[in-house]
Formats: C-alpha cells, sequence, structure tokens
C-alpha cells in the first residue's frame, strides 16, 4: 500500500507506525504572515518553534502530514560524529571550520535538550555514547587521522581498543561521549504544541505550487503572503539548477529488529565501504528504541547508493537482506520486524546548505544537502536563520552558505556523482529497458513500456490494474527509473521521486507526472 500522505514510500518507519500521524485542517483562504515555512519535516517545525519563541508570526505549508518526508523515516541519532569524516572536513573548509561544524552539532543536541525540558515533551530523549569504528575495507590509519581531527576540532573524544556492545566488532574505535536519541515523531509533536501555544499555524495537506519572494501560492489557489520565506522542504522545490548541482541524491537502507531488553544501548558507526565510489561512502549506522516490556527494537542502517543507481548489481529491495546478515552477525536478533529506506541529499563538501537561496530574493532562504546529520543540521538551521531574518550576523552563516562553491576542494566522488547526472540528461529515452506491449509488465512490477512509439512508466498492481505515467521528470527531464522497493518513479538526476500515481513526493520537481487512465486493450 502507498499512503503518500503518511510518508515518502510504501514501507512504513517505526516513528511513523508508533504514534498517531499529526494532520491540521488545509489551508482553504488567503492569509497573511511574517514567515511562511515550506515543510514540516524537523527543519521546519524546528524553525517555526524558535521564531515563534522570538514572538514572531508564522506559518507551516505542509503538502502531506507533519513528519512524512524523510524526518519520518531517519534512525534519529543525533550526533557531533559527522558522516564526512573531520579529517575530510579539515582539508577542505580548514581547522578553524571543521571546529565551528563540531561546535554547531554539539550545540544542536543541547538546543534540542534544552527544548525538550522546557516544552516537557515526552520523546524518549537520552544522552548515550557513540562509537566509530572501523569498516572491514578500511585502514586503521583513517581512524587515527579522525580521532586526531575530532580533538582538533575541540571534541572530547576518546581511543578504546575494542567497541563496546558489539560482538564481532574487537577492532579499535573512537568514543563519542553524550550523543543522544529520540524519538523523532514524539519530538515533532511536542514542538507543534509549543507552536501553536505561541500562535503560529499549521496547515496539513497543503502543497505550496508556486513560490516567490511574496510568498506561496497552493494548489487551490490560496495565498500565503509573507515578508520572509523558509523552503524546508529537505530538497529546494523553489529552485531549479543552482544548489543541485551541489548536492546528490543517496538512497539508504533501515531494518527494525526484535531484540531481548538488556542489550547495552549506545549509538555505533562502521567507518564505510572504502572501496564503492560515490559522495559518500555507504556505512552502517545502529541504535535500540523501546519496543515492549521484554523486547527493544535495534535499528540498523546502511547499504546507500545513489538514487535510480543501484550500483554493485544490488537492487534496492535486495538491499535489506545484506543489513540483516551484517546487523546478526553482531547482535543477537530475533525477527526483524521494520524495514523501510529513505533519501539523504549528500553536499559537494560535507557541510549542509543553510541561509539565503542563492541567486534568489534576499528574504528567501533554503536548508537542504543534511547529509546523515540531518537532525542535527535541521536543527542548526533553525538556529542560523531567525538570526538572518531578523539581520543578525551568525557565526556559523559562513561555513553553511547554500552560496559558497569550492570547486577545487570538491573531490573525485562528488565529480563521479555529477558525471552521472549528465550522463543520464544526455541519455534520456534510449538507455532503459523497455517492453513493447502493456500485458508484458507482471504484477507487482514497474517497467518503462513503448506505447504508440512513446515511453510511459507502467506499473500493474496485485488487483492487476495498471497505473501509467510519463517518465520525463518535470524537473530538468531526466527518465525517471522503477524502485522495486518503494514502489515509486525515482529520478537518477537531482532525486525526485514520484508514487505509482505520478504523485511527486521528494522534490526538487514541485509537479507531478502525468498519469494516464487509458484501458490495456487500447494498446
Ligand atoms: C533512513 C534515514 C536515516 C537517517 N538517519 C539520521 C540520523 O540518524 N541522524 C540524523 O541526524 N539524520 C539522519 N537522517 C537524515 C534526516 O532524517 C533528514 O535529513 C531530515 O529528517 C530532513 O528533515 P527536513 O525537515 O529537512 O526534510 P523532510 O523531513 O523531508 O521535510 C520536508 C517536508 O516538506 C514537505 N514538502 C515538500 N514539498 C512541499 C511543497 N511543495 N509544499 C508543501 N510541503 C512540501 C514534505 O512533505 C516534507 O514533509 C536520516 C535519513 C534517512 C532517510
Ligand atoms: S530531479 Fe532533476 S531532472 Fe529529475
Amino acid at each position: 500500500m502507498i499512503n503518500d500522505l503518511k510518508t515518502s514510500g510504501t514501507h512504513i518507519s517505526y516513528w511513523t507506525n508508533s504514534v498517531v500521524p499529526r494532520m491540521y485542517k488545509p489551508l482553504d483562504k488567503n492569509i497573511d504572515t511574517d514567515i511562511v515555512i515550506v515543510g514540516g519535516g524537523i527543519s521546519g517545525i524546528t524553525m517555526a518553534y524558535e521564531l515563534t519563541l522570538r514572538g514572531r508570526d508564522v506559518v507551516i505549508i505542509e503538502d502531506g502530514m507533519i513528519g512524512s518526508g524523510e524526518t519520518g523515516r531517519t534512525t534519529a541519532h543525533l550526533t557531533c560524529a559527522l558522516d564526512d569524516r573531520y579529517y575530510h572536513l579539515e582539508n577542505v573548509h580548514g581547522k578553524e571550520k571543521a571546529k565551528l561544524a563540531a561546535e554547531s552539532h554539539n550545540a544542536a543536541i543541547g538546543y534540542i535538550e534544552t527544548i525538550v525540558k522546557n516544552e516537557q515533551i515526552d520523546c524518549d530523549f537520552e544522552r548515550l555514547d557513540g562509537y566509530l569504528f572501523l569498516h572491514p575495507s578500511d585502514k586503521i590509519e583513517s581512524l587515527k587521522k579522525e580521532f586526531e581531527a575530532t580533538r582538533e576540532a575541540g571534541l572530547k573524544t576518546e581511543w578504546l581498543d575494542n567497541v563496546p556492545g558489539i560482538g564481532k566488532e574487537s577492532g579499535p574505535c573512537i568514543k563519542f561521549p553524550a550523543q543522544a536519541q529520540f524519538h523523532i515523531m514524539k519530538y515533532l509533536h511536542g514542538l507543534c504544541t509549543a507552536i501553536e501555544k505561541r500562535n503560529g499555524k499549521i496547515f496539513t495537506e497543503t502543497h505550496a505550487a508556486k513560490i516567490d519572494e511574496k510568498g506561496i501560492e497552493t494548489t487551490g489557489k490560496h495565498r500565503v503572503n509573507a515578508n520572509h520565506v523558509v523552503i524546508a522542504t529537505n530538497t529546494p522545490v523553489n529552485n531549479r539548477f543552482v544548489i543541485h548541482t551541489k548536492q546528490s541524491p543517496h538512497r539508504t537502507y533501515v531494518i527494525g529488529a526484535r531484540v531481548q531488553k538488556g542489550l547495552s544501548k549506545a549509538l555505533w558507526w562502521d567507518t564505510g565501504d572504502q572501496e564503492i565510489k560515490g559522495t559518500a561512502q555507504p556505512y552502517h549506522y545502529v541504535r535500540m528504541a523501546a519496543l515492549d516490556d521484554q523486547h527493544d527494537l535495534l535499528i540498523c542502517g546502511g547499504e546507500d547508493h545513489m538514487t535510480g543507481v543501484a550500483d554493485n548489481d544490488v537492487p534496492e529491495e535486495n538491499r535489506y537482506g545484506r543489513l540483516e546478515q551484517w546487523t546478526r552477525e553482531r547482535f543477537p536478533v530475533e525477527e526483524v520486524v521494520y524495514r523501510w529506506s529513505g533519501q539523504v541529499m549528500e553536499p559537494m563538501d560535507g557541510m549542509a546548505f543553510i541561509g539565503r537561496n542563492p541567486m534568489d530574493s534576499d528574504n528567501t532562504y533554503i536548508v537542504t544537502g543534511d547529509s546523515g546529520n540531518g537532525m542535527t543540521h535541521g536543527t542548526i538551521a533553525a538556529m542560523i536563520i531567525p538570526d538572518l531574518i531578523e539581520g543578525k550576523q551568525h557565526p556559523w552563516a559562513g561555513l553553511y552558505d547554500p552560496d559558497r562553491f569550492k570547486f577545487l576542494s570538491v573531490g573525485q566522488n562528488f565529480i563521479r556523482d555529477n558525471t552521472i547526472v549528465v550522463r543520464e540528461l544526455i541519455k534520456g529515452y534510449a538507455h532503459h529497458p523497455e517492453l513493447k506491449a502493456l500485458r508484458e509488465v507482471k504484477k507487482d512490477e514497474g517497467r518503462i513500456v513503448e506505447i504508440k512509439g512513446e515511453k510511459y512508466g507502467a506499473y500493474r498492481d496485485a488487483r492487476d490494474m495498471l497505473h501509467i505515467v510519463s517518465v520525463q521528470c518535470p524537473h530538468l527531464g531526466c527518465i525517471v527509473r522503477w524502485n522495486n522497493d518503494e514502489n515509486s518513479w525515482d529520478c537518477p538526476c537531482h532525486g525526485s521521486r514520484f508514487t505509482i500515481e505520478g504523485k511527486v513526493i521528494n522534490g526538487p520537481s514541485n509537479s507531478d507526472l502525468s498519469y494516464y487512465h487509458f484501458p490495456e486493450e487500447t494498446f
């Protein structure tokens, strides 16, 4: 079943499954406000919270429910152990900025902790240690290098000879003390309550179809006129080109496994598969959450690949098996009870893009390039952008400035990802495996089919009904690919995704694929 209001794919995450979805009335008239925020994930909701705290008039526009984007699909580690490694950040941005990166992520964890306390949000927030250990393909030197770089960046990391809590890993690791975790949907619920208390307004099932410096217009033609516009849609939907050349979309996979209570609690990450080329080396990330009286849920993620390009010949839907094998080798798993995947935007130089939208009017702001640290990046955005709106300087603004561009320091992996984009744009229709007749599409399968000389995307559901869509992505025209795991049409260029009925579920496209209703016997 696809419930694109609830989440951005077929699978339902533990977070979305364990709380009642938070919905509000859709916008049904024109309104004026000071600040309009598009997007009801952690970035948009935290931003709205901070702005209402400062006494500003805020409206949130969300086209699904609260948390129905990537926030509802996260694993919710709150950490300053960054995906892109401090030694890499040091090389690209210099030592001072690597320090600012560490400071900002630590501050974001503290900011969340303070909100949880002040607003008395019951969201299972807890401080716990994190451990970074070597992936078998990586060398001990890189762990040592990372240890030194974290210390240089001002973190109180420690070198340990063994990885606490993981059976199979006997090698050394870096301990990151006092990291944190929480239940993201419970946290968002608490924030929404606090926003409403301070007169912030939230509208769900409301799609911002047009966005400009004066505000937004919904699909239903209602306007929100605003002095400031914040685009917190994970990847900006108001921008066709500039920012999308600076980041690349990656799919990432999660299993939730039932384990007996009593295992130690921590955050664990390995250093990632060094043999895979791409903006980011896929790594494993693990944590616990409470499941029932006798069990905890061990949540393990990894197996990333660029969206629409399932490399190593491992299709999307087979990634869970590999994840399960890896997890079972290290933890006493009883049964895998959850499977879901999501999308992260990998920035070219390891830091998110937070601030004024390049080549746009001065009152328009974006939050994107979250990588696997979007819980803290989204929170950092709520600490920076309100200051920019109020005309203040912020010490981290330069580090996260979306207008920065250091091509020489970007590295081979980012160039490789962008080469894939160019290849996809040029190759267009020619590349894709095609069928010549709709009858060849099997049940529960999506394929590109040629009908009267035109290419279409066709999916046949379990009831034998065909769902036919156009295949050219409305963003810049790349050809979408079928994702057999989340039952979606995914664009390999910048990560737009669409349901079987062509409805957009991930930007940067802000409009749908055409959906056709012609009967099969017509062809
Ligand atoms: C599997 C997985 C594991 C992760 N694990 C971690 C982790 O452990 N720690 C961590 O820090 N980060 C993690 N991340 C990253 C983090 O979850 C995300 O970066 C973060 O949730 C993004 O939040 P957001 O608010 O920016 O975007 P989203 O949550 O995607 O919110 C954007 C919202 O905008 C809405 N929207 C889009 N277009 C429109 C429009 N035109 N009109 C109205 N609304 C619109 C969408 O419906 C969506 O709800 C993980 C991500 C994934 C996928
Ligand atoms: S997302 Fe850019 S062309 Fe599809």
